[in-house]
């Protein structure tokens, strides 16, 4: 059956970096007969500023945010899909915020019993996976590191590309091609 992959672009940038390198991943999956759904974080509209640390998806049955706006739709597909993508500029050695804070709702998609010590969420056994780049070859690890452990932490699989030398917005295809075949090659793998 055809995988369900949601993609999370992170960049501000329309047409940088960030969305080559999901376009690179698109077509490989695609080509695969993947179901892919991209969504552009930095243009969701949002009433909070991140998670607010309300704890109400706690109290809920549901695995959902307390907080209605344009990320709802989106934490309920993350619920639902197979492989869910970040992908993002590196920004200061991190992911950029537009990323950052629907990352943050995933929160909502866990469930805690601090006194049992158990955790349990809808996210495990699905993939994670980054695709970010970076004008130059230092902190792309720095980046990777915080959805690497998530994934470790939940129970997923976990893959990714960091495109490191990739140049200012859109300058990554000239600067490096190479990147191309290796993105197109995971998202074929990642699709199957
Ligand atoms: C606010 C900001 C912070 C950045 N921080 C870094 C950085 O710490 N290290 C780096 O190598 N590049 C940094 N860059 C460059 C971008 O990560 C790089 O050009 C990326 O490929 C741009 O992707 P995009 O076109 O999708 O936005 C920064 C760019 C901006 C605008």
């Amino acid at each position: 059956m055809a995988k369900k992959i949601l993609i999370l672009n992170g960049s501000p940038k329309k047409d940088g970096n960030t969305s080559v390198m999901v376009d690179w991943f698109c077509q490989g999956a695609k080509s695969k007969g993947a179901d892919i759904e991209v969504v552009r974080t930095a243009v969701l509209k949002y009433k909070a500023t991140g998670c607010i640390s309300c704890r109400l998806c706690q109290t809920s049955e549901k695995y959902e945010c307390c907080i209605k706006d344009e990320a709802t739709p989106v934490l309920a597909k993350m619920a639902d899909v197979d492989v869910i993508v970040f992908a993002t500029p590196l920004y200061f050695f991190g992911a950029s915020a537009q990323l950052k804070l629907i990352f943050d709702r995933f929160f909502s998609l866990y469930k805690w019993d601090n006194d049992a010590g158990t955790m349990q969420t809808p996210l495990k056994g699905k993939t994670l996976v980054v695709l970010a780049s970076a004008f130059e070859d230092i902190g792309l690890d720095a980046l990777e590191k915080p959805f690497a452990l998530t994934a470790e932490y939940t129970g997923m699989k976990f893959e990714s590309i960091l495109v490191a030398n990739a140049g200012t917005s859109g300058e990554i295809a000239k600067k490096r091609p190479d990147a191309r075949e290796k993105i197109i090659s995971l998202g074929m793998k990642i699709a199957i």
